[in-house]
């Protein structure tokens, strides 16, 4: 009698070679945004509140990545902006592939530039996950962001680093405001007690974007509660293998709040951040 087959291992993770689909499914995904702005763009629907806005172009943009990605690696596990059940459950082992359609989809309907197609891969084993590869592309400049986990970040394959370090009174940041109004209030807040302490600050309209500006070293950090894994997955890879670093901690409305910025000085970027009472239980005096 035979002895039964063993369990096959599982087979290792080619970063490289997902990062490769991922560039390949976002280009074509660009390509598609692209073309539907040429046209007619109106809000199909809203989401979580009346200013959170979805256009067709972003749900067909959705469609085509899902499509391209099963086609190609039809075991692994889909997140979409458009089409999420919960982000935060706990992904079982394997690959999972976490698409932002359109990143930036108000920028998007009024046509001011500043908004992306963002794809992530991330592997969970034993309940541990990472994001191994990242891409962001900028549609209105077809500028591809790209990183690979250990492997560094790229811009149309120049190699990125952030920018050198700067007294917290020089850094400029860069930022965005939830679509919940409650949490605009607190957020505002938190500006009123920040902004004297920074050079300046920036809401330029895609998160993705903003944290691709740190890992080109344009910009000295962001910060934003409200943001959701399919903003920040591909991008956040970009910034870290950049040498930034990201953290997400709960944020003073009850979302998340994601702080970035360069590994030098970001210790005290979350204190300062904290300070502000951008955090939950955390205000200054
Ligand atoms: C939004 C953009 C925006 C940020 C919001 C995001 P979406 O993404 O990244 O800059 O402030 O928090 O939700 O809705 O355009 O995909």
């Amino acid at each position: 009698m035979s002895a039964p087959d063993a369990p096959s291992a599982p087979e290792p993770v080619d970063a490289a070679a997902l990062r490769d689909l991922a560039l390949a499914v976002a280009r074509e995904g660009a390509a598609l945004v692209r073309e539907r702005r040429a046209g007619v763009v109106e809000v199909a629907a809203t989401k979580t509140s009346d200013i959170d806005v979805v256009t067709e172009a972003d749900r067909a943009c959705e469609a085509l990545l899902r499509e391209r990605i099963a086609a190609a690696r039809p075991h692994d596990a889909f997140l979409g902006e458009e089409s999420a059940d919960d982000e935060h459950a706990v992904p079982a082992d394997g690959v999972r592939w976490i698409v932002d359609p359109i990143d930036g989809t108000v920028n998007f309907l009024y046509d001011l530039g500043q908004y992306s197609v963002c794809v992530a891969a991330e592997v969970t084993t034993g309940g541990v996950s990472e994001v191994v590869a990242g891409v962001v592309v900028d549609v209105p400049t077809g500028i591809e962001y790209e990183a690979v986990l250990g492997g560094g970040a790229r811009r149309d394959g120049v190699p990125l680093a952030v920018r050198g370090p700067a007294p917290m009174a020089e850094r400029l940041l860069c930022t965005g405001f939830s679509y919940d109004r409650r949490i605009r209030v607190l957020q505002a807040e938190a500006w009123v007690r920040l902004l004297p302490h920074v050079r300046d600050l920036r809401r330029r309209g895609s998160a993705a974007l903003d944290l691709c500006l740190v890992a080109e070293g344009r910009v000295d950090g962001y910060v934003e509660e409200g943001v959701h894994l399919w903003d920040h997955a591909a991008a956040g890879l970009v910034a870290r293998e950049a040498g930034a670093r990201t953290r997400v901690l709960p944020g003073v409305g009850g979302l998340d709040l994601l702080v970035c910025g360069p590994s030098h000085g970001f210790d005290e970027l979350v204190a300062i951040v904290e300070w502000a009472g951008f955090s939950a239980g955390t205000a200054a005096e």
